[in-house]
């Protein structure tokens, strides 16, 4: 047995883990935001429904969202989407990911970033909402976007680069009959894959499947 620390995530992160709030395809969104990570090549998506009443600013009144991502980033993901819902847009943009990890008690140094990419996608919905609406944007959320934007197309080479080996990897192994093996390296880690049940309320629906094995 290794001396690794086993038990680093607190109670908060296995109970939005396993109960993930607000988990979900929502159908009838009004703006999506998605980004992606290029340390780790997570992906995440915020869907909202905003609406506006009138004198009041527009308003998150729906919230969900979908990941490929670790258990960290399921569980900042779920307390996000708690912080944001019923929130104006102005509100909504000051969430951090140091409110999010704080709401969490605690997250290991090294799952930080995974803290980020609720907190980014929510940006890139009300960003896309401002885009939409004409509305004007200010220089510090057009900065963040044109950061996440930049990561984007790195990711997405990636993952094009990625895919395009993968498939011809697995001509090669067809064409000799053997099974097919990637050339790449394989990453073993608590990434969890989350098979999602959306239903009307974006109540936690998903089925979990953590640690699995994860070829890249
Ligand atoms: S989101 Fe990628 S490791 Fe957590």
């Amino acid at each position: 047995m290794s001396d690794l620390p086993y038990d680093f995530y607190t109670q908060e992160v296995y109970d939005h883990f396993q109960n993930p709030h607000h988990a979900g395809v929502m159908t009838d969104a009004t703006d999506i935001g998605e980004v992606g990570n290029i340390v780790c090549g997570d992906l995440m998506r915020i869907y909202l429904k905003i609406e506006i009443n009138p004198p009041q600013e527009p308003y998150i009144k729906d919230i969900s969202f979908e990941t490929y991502g670790c258990a960290a980033a399921i569980a900042t993901s779920s307390l996000t989407t708690d912080l944001a819902l019923g929130k104006t847009l102005t509100e909504a943009l000051t969430i951090t990911k140091d409110q999010v990890v704080t709401g969490l008690t605690r997250l290991p140094p090294q799952k930080v970033h995974c803290s980020i990419l609720a907190v980014d996608a929510l940006g890139e919905a009300i960003y896309n909402y401002f885009v939409r609406t004409n509305s004007p944007i200010s220089p510090e959320l057009e900065k963040r976007h044109q950061h996440i934007a930049q990561q984007q197309t790195i990711l997405a080479e990636r993952y094009a680069e990625w895919s395009k080996n993968s498939s011809d990897t697995t001509a090669a192994a067809s064409e000799t009959g053997c099974e097919t093996s990637i050339s790449s390296p394989k990453i073993t880690s608590d990434h969890a894959s989350t098979t999602i049940t959306a239903t009307d309320s974006h109540t936690a629906t998903s089925s979990t499947t953590p640690a699995t094995t994860r070829t890249s």
